[in-house]
This record gives C-alpha cells, structure tokens and sequence, in this order.
C-alpha cells in the first residue's frame, strides 16, 4: 500500500523546502520535522506492549511502543535528517545505515557502504526523502529483504508518481507512506517541481 499525507502542516512544510532560498539549515531542520510527524502517522497501528513504569505515585502499567522491534535505516546522504529527526522520537531505536549514489546518467543506483544489525524479525524503517525512479529504493529494500527483515515500511517525502508505480511492482509487500506525491518525472530523471536534488540541498553542495 501507499498512503500520501494529507496534513497541511506536512504539505507547509514541503513547501518551505521547495523554496531556493531556504539555506541548507533548515532544509536539514525540515526534514527532520517532517520526518517526526510522518513516523507518528506511520505507527498509528504499531503494537505495543505493556510495561511497568515507576512513576511519582508509585508504579502503573502502561501501554508503549515496541521500540525494540524498530530498525531506522536511512539511505545516505540525503536521508541523515530523517533518522536524526525521527531519533529525538524515539531516541532507543536501534540504527542501521545504507550509504547509496545514483549514477545521473543512468539512473542506477550504486551500494557503496551497509552497517545493518539483525533486523530478523523487526519492522525496518527504510528513509530517503525522494522516490525519481524508485530505483534506490529498490535496490535498498532488496538488500533488507535479503538480510531478513520481517516488514520494511518505506518513509519518503517527495514521489514522482513512475518511481511510486516502480517500488509497488518490485516490492508489492512494502508499506510506503510519502509526504508528497508530485507530477512527474523529467527527462534528466528529477521529479518535476521537487526539491532539486535533496542531498546537496541538506549539505550545502549545489553550486
Ligand atoms: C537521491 C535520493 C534518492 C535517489 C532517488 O540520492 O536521495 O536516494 O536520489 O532517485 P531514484 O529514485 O531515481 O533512485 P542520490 O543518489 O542523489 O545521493 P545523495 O543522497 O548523496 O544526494
Ligand atoms: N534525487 C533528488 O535528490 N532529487 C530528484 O529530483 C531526483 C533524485
């Protein structure tokens, strides 16, 4: 399944990224809000488990997430906001990281560097702010499949409609929930309007 956003505060947010003039900083700091707001959708259905808390009235059960089941995975560069925003949410999930480059000529995206822990039987959180061809997202929920995770929910903020299609046929199973679903892709394999491109725009490298 996919499931756009329909928050206005998301849709405001996105919207002060497409802009030139947001500097590097908040375009990171951005993300990093959108990012929280898209988890808590995300886990809306997320079990949870009972457990014991000690509180200044004495000790109460009380319902919370299973934070242990959760591997947050961003695929780097453009994807580091999103894990250190959605960290200050859940600060004891664990991490993993895939480092991928897509060639701009061809499109194909390029594994350079994988730290993933055990992700059998956990939920894994796949994050890169933007779906072009689906070809990184792709590639990188091959890889968690072949590493054993047991549900991968795909949390992205700008999606050309062709790199939507393109992830739901490859990986029908995989959950995506996306920000912003856009126009188009363009012949340079951009998303038409978009960001631009999203890594260099969050590490101040586009000119
Ligand atoms: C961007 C983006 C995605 C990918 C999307 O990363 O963050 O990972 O392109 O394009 P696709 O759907 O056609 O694969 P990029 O490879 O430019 O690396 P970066 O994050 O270091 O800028
Ligand atoms: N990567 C980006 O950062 N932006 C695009 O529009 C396409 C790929």
């Amino acid at each position: 399944m996919y499931k756009e956003s329909t928050n206005v505060v998301v849709k405001h947010l996105i919207n002060r990224l497409r802009d030139v003039h947001t500097s590097s900083n908040e375009f990171r700091l951005t993300i990093e809000e959108i990012s929280r707001i898209m988890v808590s959708e995300a886990l809306c259905n997320f079990p949870t488990v009972t457990q014991t808390v000690k509180t200044w009235q004495g000790s109460l059960d009380v319902q919370m997430l299973e934070v242990q089941k959760l591997v947050l995975v961003p695929i780097l560069r453009a994807g580091e906001p999103m894990l250190t925003g959605i960290l200050r949410t859940l600060p004891y999930a664990k991490s993993g990281f895939l480092a991928m480059k897509r060639d701009e000529e061809t499109a194909e995206s390029k594994l350079f560097y994988e730290n993933i822990p055990n992700i059998e039987d956990k939920t894994v959180f796949l994050l890169d702010p933007m779906i072009a061809t689906g070809g990184s997202l792709i590639d990188g929920i091959d890889y968690l499949k072949g590493k054993g995770a047991k549900r991968i929910i795909s949390l992205n903020l700008v999606a050309a409609p062709e790199g939507i299609k393109n992830v739901q046929e490859a990986h029908p199973d995989v959950d995506i929930f996306v920000a912003q679903v856009d126009e188009r892709l363009d012949e340079n394999n951009y998303i038409r309007p978009g960001l631009g491109d999203a890594g260099d725009r969050a590490f101040n490298t586009n000119d």
